[in-house]
């Protein structure tokens, strides 16, 4: 009832808008600002396990997948472990090489996803540790894992993943940067920087739900459209990917996610003046190289609704529509990056008067093959 939704017409909105209590109670006595540590349990009580992986390989579908991405990049990044994120539904399929050197990440909201139970269980069966990301407490994953964190960002309701997207995200930015000071593979300064980050995540995030009202307004000039392209680099890139498939879900506006830079060798085709294209162009490393798929995309008169970085005012002068984010670490962008997107997916989706709790064809958990 109306209740449940604490006021707001749907879940999916509740969600979105839970997501700096969320984080708050997902660091909770996880991230220590004092202290300048991030400690996970499961961390303290497997660290052999952990640090000693030969490989990371991460298993997921959906949503969770797209985080999964996220945590490839920045388990990399920070403790120079290999990482592979594997579709589950593939993964299970395909006699996939599993050593007990291997630790698998098995990421779902809701902890029942069949395919990812399945890969699970064939990880385990080949000697690998299993570590769990889940929000559902006692469900069917994490009672098949070794060990693993829950995301504890409460009951999601909405069939368009939202705010265990960014939970999610989260413990796997914890268990990066605790993997990587244990194993010495970051410099301090750059551990306390993005530690520090880290625990001012949800009050940047809620400067970026004060955009909602704008991003209603802006969502009915693009209601018109048959397809959507989303762009972006490195941690943007999942972003895309994970911005396309909420616009999907709930708008059934077909729309793509893609590599910025692959755009030149396919999609680029595509870009007339009624084709919208998303971009991430934050001000980070890749930001120059952005801004010139920007004018490409111009340059064909596609129109470009760019999610940049505040104060930005190259891109405002070319691009159509802007978003500005507050400034934090490359890596931590994708907490605050995907927040538009979500609600550009919501406000489309009901601007069309679809029912965005609960989209045609889709179900929350998907417990069969
Ligand atoms: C379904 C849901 C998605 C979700 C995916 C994986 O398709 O509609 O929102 O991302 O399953 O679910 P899981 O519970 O394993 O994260």
């Amino acid at each position: 009832g109306q209740l449940d939704k604490g006021g707001y017409p749907h879940f999916m909105l509740k969600e979105i808008f839970e997501q700096p209590d969320c984080l708050t109670n997902c660091m909770r006595g996880r991230v220590n600002v004092d202290t300048d540590n991030v400690v996970l349990s499961a961390i303290i009580d497997y660290k052999k396990q952990l640090i000693n992986a030969k490989r990371f390989i991460i298993v997921a579908c959906g949503t969770s997948w797209h985080a999964g991405q996220i945590g490839k990049q920045m388990i990399e990044n920070f403790c120079r472990i290999p990482v592979e994120v594997e579709y589950a539904s593939e993964f299970r399929y395909r006699n996939p090489v599993i050593t007990s050197d291997d630790v698998v990440i098995a990421i779902s909201q809701s902890g029942e996803t069949a395919d990812t139970l399945a890969a699970v269980k064939l990880a385990k069966d080949n000697g690998a540790f299993i570590y769990g990301i889940c929000n559902a407490i006692g469900s069917s994953i994490p009672r098949a894992t070794n060990t693993g964190s829950y995301i504890h960002v409460g009951p999601e309701i909405g069939v368009a993943s939202t705010k265990a997207f960014t939970g999610q995200v989260t413990v796997l930015t914890m268990l990066a940067l605790a993997l990587a000071k244990e194993k010495g593979t970051i410099s301090s300064s750059d551990y306390l920087e993005i530690v520090k980050e880290l625990h001012e995540i949800p009050e940047k995030m809620k400067k970026v739900l004060e955009l909602n009202d704008r991003i209603s307004e802006l969502s009915r000039i693009f209601t018109y459209a048959h397809n959507f392209l989303y762009l972006g680099r490195g941690y943007s890139y999942p972003v895309a990917l994970e911005g396309a498939l909420k616009l999907k879900e709930i708008s059934y506006i077909h729309a793509e996610g893609y590599p910025a830079a692959e755009m030149k060798h396919g999609p680029i085709a595509l870009i007339d003046s009624d084709m919208p294209v998303v971009v991430i162009a934050t001000h980070n490393a890749m930001y120059e190289k952005v801004l010139s798929n920007i004018q490409e995309v111009k340059a064909r008169k596609g129109k470009v609704i760019a999610i940049v970085t505040e104060g930005d005012d190259n891109i405002s002068r070319i691009a159509d529509e802007v978003i500005e984010l507050p400034t934090t670490i490359e890596c931590l962008e994708p907490l605050l990056a995907t927040i538009p997107l979500q609600l550009l997916a919501y406000h489309i989706a009901v601007c069309k008067g679809k029912n965005v709790d609960q989209p045609r064809n889709l179900a929350k958990s998907v417990t069969v093959e």
